[in-house]
Parts: C-alpha cells; sequence; structure tokens
C-alpha cells in the first residue's frame, strides 16, 4: 500500500521540554509539500549538538521539537516541482542547504547557504510533524529522531545506492564537520603540526582530516585519557591531558613544539578552550579553528596574539557544500579512503535514545547509530 500523499503516523523522540527526557510518541507526518521529500530515517547518529540544544541552549520558544541532524535515510514520496529526487533514492539530509542560487552558494568560499540559515536555525517553524494536535518543531530543518521526516530538497544529499546508511549516516554531521575543518578551514599543510581539542566523533575527524592533509605530528588533547586510544586509530601521533599540567595547555603545547603548532582544531564547544587552541598556536602563521559549539558565552584573547599573526577562523560542517560534498565523502568511505565504522561504538534503537544521550553526557561513547526501524 503506497503512503505517498497520504499522513503518515509513526515513532519520533520528542522533545517536549529542555532539559527533560525524550519521549517516544505516535506523531504524525504530513505529506511534503511543493519542493520537499518525505524521507523514511533508516539510521540517525547522535551528536553533542543535540544535546547543547536539549541541555545548554534551552531556548524554550523551540520546544516541543523534534532533535537529530546525522542521519541517512530512503526517500519514501517527493512534492511538486520535486525532480531530483525519486521514491528508494538514498540520501542523508543536510542541516546546512545548498540552494545553488544564492550569493553563498555560488561563492567558493563558503557553504553558509542564505535560505537553510535563515529558514533552518534551530528550527522550521513550518514543520511538517504534529502530536496530540500540537506542531512539532523541527530541529535544523532535519528532526532525525523520527521514523520519517520532512527536508526540503535543497537540504538533501543523494548518495551512492550501495552506501550502508547504518554507517554513512555520520557522513551526515560529525565526519564532515572535523574533517572539513581541518582540510577545507584549516587547510593543513603536508609536514606540519596539528593540535586538536576534544576527541568525540568531531574532533577525531579533525584528527583523520590533518592526518590526510600530511601533518606530520598530531596532537590529541582531551581531559578524558580514555579517548587516546582511539585517537591512535586516526593518526594522533601525541596525547595531552591538561588534567596533568599545573600550567595553561598553551605554554605546555608550547614548549613541546618549540613555539607552538601550525594548526589547532577547538571540538569541544568551550570558550575557555578556544582561546587554549587559538594560543596554542605558532605566532606568526598559526592558525586555530573553532568548531565546538556554543551561543552562550562571548570568546576572548589578547589582541597581541592575533597582531602577532594567529589567525582565528570557525567552520560549519567542515565547510562542506552538502549536495556537492556528502556525497564524495560517502564516495571516500566506499573506496576505503575515509575511516567511518571506527566511530561508532554503539548501535541502539530509536527507543534506546536517552540511553544513548546518557553515554554521550558521560563521554562513555563516541557514536551511537539509532535504528528506527528495530525488527
Ligand atoms: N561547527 C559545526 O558545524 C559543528 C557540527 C557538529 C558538532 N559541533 C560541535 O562540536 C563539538 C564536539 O561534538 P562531538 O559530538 O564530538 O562531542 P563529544 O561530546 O562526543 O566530544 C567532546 C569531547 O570534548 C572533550 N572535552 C570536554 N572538555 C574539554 C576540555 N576542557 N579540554 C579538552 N577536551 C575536552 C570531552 O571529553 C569529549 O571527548 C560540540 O560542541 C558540538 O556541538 C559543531
Ligand atoms: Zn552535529
Ligand atoms: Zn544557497
Amino acid at each position: 500500500m503506497t503512503t505517498a500523499g497520504k499522513v503518515i503516523k509513526c515513532k519520533a523522540a520528542v522533545a517536549w521540554e529542555p532539559n527533560k527526557p525524550l519521549v517516544i510518541e505516535d506523531v504524525e507526518v504530513a505529506p511534503p509539500q511543493a519542493n520537499e521529500v518525505r524521507i523514511k530515517i533508516v539510521a540517525t547518529g547522535m551528536c553533542h549538538t543535540d544535546l547543547y540544544i536539549l541541555f545548554e541552549s534551552m531556548k524554550k520558544e523551540s520546544f516541543p521539537m523534534i532533535l537529530g541532524h546525522e542521519a541517512a535515510g530512503i526517500i519514501e514520496s517527493v512534492g511538486p516541482g520535486v525532480t531530483e529526487f525519486q521514491p528508494g533514492d538514498k540520501v542523508i539530509p543536510l542541516f546546512i542547504s545548498q540552494c545553488r542560487e544564492c550569493r553563498f552558494c555560488k561563492s567558493p568560499k563558503t557553504n553558509q547557504c542564505e535560505k537553510g540559515w535563515i529558514e533552518t536555525q534551530h528550527v522550521l517553524k513550518d514543520s511538517r510533524f504534529t502530536c496530540k494536535g500540537k506542531k512539532i518543531e523541527q530541529f535544523a530543518g532535519t528532526s532525525t529522531f523520527s521514523q520519517y521526516t520532512v527536508v526540503n530538497q535543497m537540504a538533501v544529499a543523494k548518495i551512492d545506492p550501495s552506501a550502508p546508511l547504518d554507517k554513512v549516516c555520520l557522513i551526515g554531521c560529525g565526519i564532515c564537520t572535523g574533517y572539513g575543518a581541518a582540510v577545507n578551514t584549516a587547510k593543513v599543510e603536508p609536514g606540519s603540526t596539528c593540535a586538536v581539542f576534544g576527541l568525540g566523533a568531531v574532533g577525531l575527524a579533525a584528527v583523520m582530516g590533518c592526518k590526510a592533509a600530511g601533518a606530520k605530528k598530531i596532537f590529541a588533547v582531551d581531559i578524558n585519557p580514555e579517548k587516546f586510544e582511539k585517537a591512535k586509530v586516526f593518526g594522533a601521533t601525541d596525547f595531552v591531558n591538561p588534567k596533568d599540567y599545573d600550567k595553561p595547555i598553551s605554554q605546555v603545547l608550547a614548549e613541546m613544539t618549540n613555539g607552538g603548532v601550525d594548526y589547532s582544531l577547538e571540538c569541544v564547544g568551550n570558550v575557555e578552550v578556544m582561546r587554549s587552541a587559538l594560543e596554542s598556536c605558532v605566532k606568526g602563521w598559526g592558525i586555530s579553528v573553532v568548531v565546538g559549539w556554543t551561543e552562550l558565552h562571548d570568546v576572548a584573547t589578547r589582541p597581541v596574539q592575533l597582531i602577532a599573526g594567529r589567525t582565528w577562523k570557525g567552520s560549519m560542517f567542515g565547510g562542506f557544500k552538502g549536495k556537492d560534498g556528502v556525497p564524495e565523502m560517502v564516495k571516500a568511505y566506499l573506496g576505503k579512503k575515509l575511516l567511518v565504522d571506527e566511530f561508532i561504538t554503539h548501535n541502539m534503537t530509536l527507543d534506546q535514545v536517552n540511553d544513548a544521550i546518557e553515554l554521550m553526557k558521560h563521554g562513555k561513547c563516541i557514536r551511537t547509530v539509532l535504528n528506527p526501524f528495530p525488527q
């Protein structure tokens, strides 16, 4: 029986309010409207940004919403005007769209599509979800903690049909974010020295990016030493736990590297760590990239740090334009040029979403992949 054109009733994890466990609910997912596609979510990862929205940012007006933005699925049906996708296509939803028409899409310098950024900042007000008669907002325009979701076609990447969706879902956020921050934003050079702060999936992907770019030394920095073994798998050569030192970590790294690293990447989301990462860079040419997410605090440093020639940059989704970059990254994985499976420490069902949140909160996982359709 075809579901096209009909409301789909399915399960989703609803965040009714900040700082509370998600609740598995029966939701209604309306058919896709003009330029939209409805996607059956086959696998979704849990990223720290989902936790940030739930526990840290806590903008009450964004709730109730459905979180999740790192997923892969299959097109169930398409709305009027959609020519790029057909039912059955394997896809990865994008939290930064690529409309290909705005001035940002036309520039090779950025992935900040104007349409996506305005329409999907945190929530898509015009959501296709309802639950118990209430409209449920759509986080990042994606809302992948659901069996089905509706996304604008400009925020969907079509991928190789042979790709295993329960693996490549991680390319939808963490892997592209960290890898691209090193390769596209920092533009790490062969023979250089790098430091990556925070060794979650984003930081480990940054380590992998530094290695792919030919860095000769990669310092992996984390206050949780359990992460170091995994960092070695992705190419880290040196391991630093700031808790082992009683002086600033920027000073420790400067002493270890004759004045500082060439590139540093902050993958934590903490403004103090952002400052340390910048100040760990060598004067003259050091480049530091802010990847970790927070909108709650200001970031600071002394101007002389920049005057002396350091560059401070930021990177969203690793600078990748999603429709172009995501299929390429999937191809790289299929061609064994990119590690993906190694990020997955846990597999769970969507019903266990709160267990996955607890694991991440306590630093006990790299990535948990959730299956919305367990047998
Ligand atoms: N810029 C983007 O487009 C983008 C995309 C995805 C995620 N993010 C952000 O990237 C960050 C990392 O995400 P993740 O999913 O890898 O998170 P995660 O929770 O899995 O990993 C964070 C790591 O940082 C470590 N850490 C905490 N405090 C630290 C400190 N003071 N010094 C060193 N390490 C410390 C933790 O032990 C943990 O290993 C988050 O802030 C997330 O919101 C940004
Ligand atoms: Zn993410
Ligand atoms: Zn655009």
